[in-house]
């Protein structure tokens, strides 16, 4: 990571969000509020009235950043009816990103650069909106083999702004790193609620705190969990079996490997990273983040001391 390319001068772009929901909603409010322009659209009447409420520019017609944060069975379709500026740069907040790209990338090409914000709740629509969602949130901004370093940036410093730190990763690394920490949860919520279930009346009425947290997310829409499970089938399966494989292991080594990874303290040691493909995708996969844009470099953070 010692190598120094400089980190292009670029007006900021205008930010255009499709799909004002919980997410898109969420991010356009952050982003006025850090004092970047933001325009949207979103096919729900209610949900373009309570953007409008909150000061974002109803519009078809959008430019600079380009933002689909729509359910995923919409990701293909979501610019139809829409007018993108030619020179936009598109990206979206799915939560898988390989079949996003694969929908979206043959048409728009290095224009496209996939992200994924590791946040939202179990609630979701225009009522669900909070400015504050992506405050410290990691966000995953995809680095692929022919990405647009330039057009990665703008995505990245949207996420920035919106006061997030970036994770650069491929969208194949992504998928099967959010397999293991958002998919597999989500199965597994379903199946300890619905064992509990099961089991009667009475555990259900003892049910506190540990049955609550595990099985929180699935709470969320059906629809939203399935569109992202099924999505990222292949890699949430290798995650099962993982998952099924420290199942069978005695139940004392299972507790304390588990309880040693929750509990281990890794420090924060910064440093710079250039805007460069291997670079980032080294970041990425050490642990690390991008926290803010320099001159020349970007500040990251790496897991350690020092
Ligand atoms: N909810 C989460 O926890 C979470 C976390 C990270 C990423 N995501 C991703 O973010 C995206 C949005 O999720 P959300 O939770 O905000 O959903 P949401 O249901 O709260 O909002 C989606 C919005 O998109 C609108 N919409 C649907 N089709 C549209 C279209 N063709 N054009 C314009 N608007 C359209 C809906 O009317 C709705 O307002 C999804 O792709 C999801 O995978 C969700």
């Amino acid at each position: 990571m010692a190598e120094t390319f400089p980190v292009p001068t670029m007006p900021v772009p205008p930010v255009g969000v499709v799909g004002l929901g919980q997410l898109g909603g969420s991010l356009a409010a952050a982003l006025m509020a850090a004092g970047r322009q933001v325009s949207g659209w979103d096919v729900d009447p209610a949900a373009r009235e309570a953007a409008a409420a909150r000061g974002v520019t109803i519009t078809r017609e959008l430019s600079g950043v380009v933002v689909l944060a729509v359910p995923l069975p919409a990701m293909a379709t979501a610019l139809d009816g829409l007018t993108a500026d030619p020179d936009a740069t598109v990206t979206d907040l799915g939560s898988v990103k390989g079949p996003v790209l694969q929908a979206l990338g043959p048409a728009l090409g290095t224009r496209y650069v996939g992200g994924h914000p590791m946040c939202g709740t179990e609630r979701s629509g225009h009522a669900a909106v909070d400015p504050a969602l992506f405050t410290g949130a990691r966000w995953a901004v995809c680095v692929e083999p022919d990405t647009d370093l330039t057009r990665w940036l703008r995505v990245a410093e949207v996420a920035l702004a919106a006061g997030a730190e970036v994770v650069p990763a491929t969208a194949a690394e992504h998928d099967a790193a959010v397999a293991a920490i958002s998919h597999v949860p989500h199965l597994l919520a379903a199946a300890l609620a619905r064992a509990a279930a099961d089991a009667g009346p009475l555990a259900l009425a003892l049910a506190a705190g540990s049955f609550r947290d595990g099985t929180r997310v699935i709470g969320s829409d059906p629809a939203f969990v399935t569109a992202m499970v099924e999505g990222n089938a292949g890699p949430t399966a290798e995650a099962l079996t993982r998952v099924r494989a420290h199942l069978d292991r005695p139940w004392a080594e299972l507790v304390e490997g588990g309880h040693a990874v929750v509990t281990r303290q890794d420090g924060r040691r910064t440093v710079r990273v250039p805007l460069e493909r291997a670079a980032l995708l080294s970041l990425g996969r050490s642990g690390g983040a991008v926290t803010r844009r320099l001159a020349a470099f970007l500040e990251c953070w790496v897991p350690g001391n020092g």
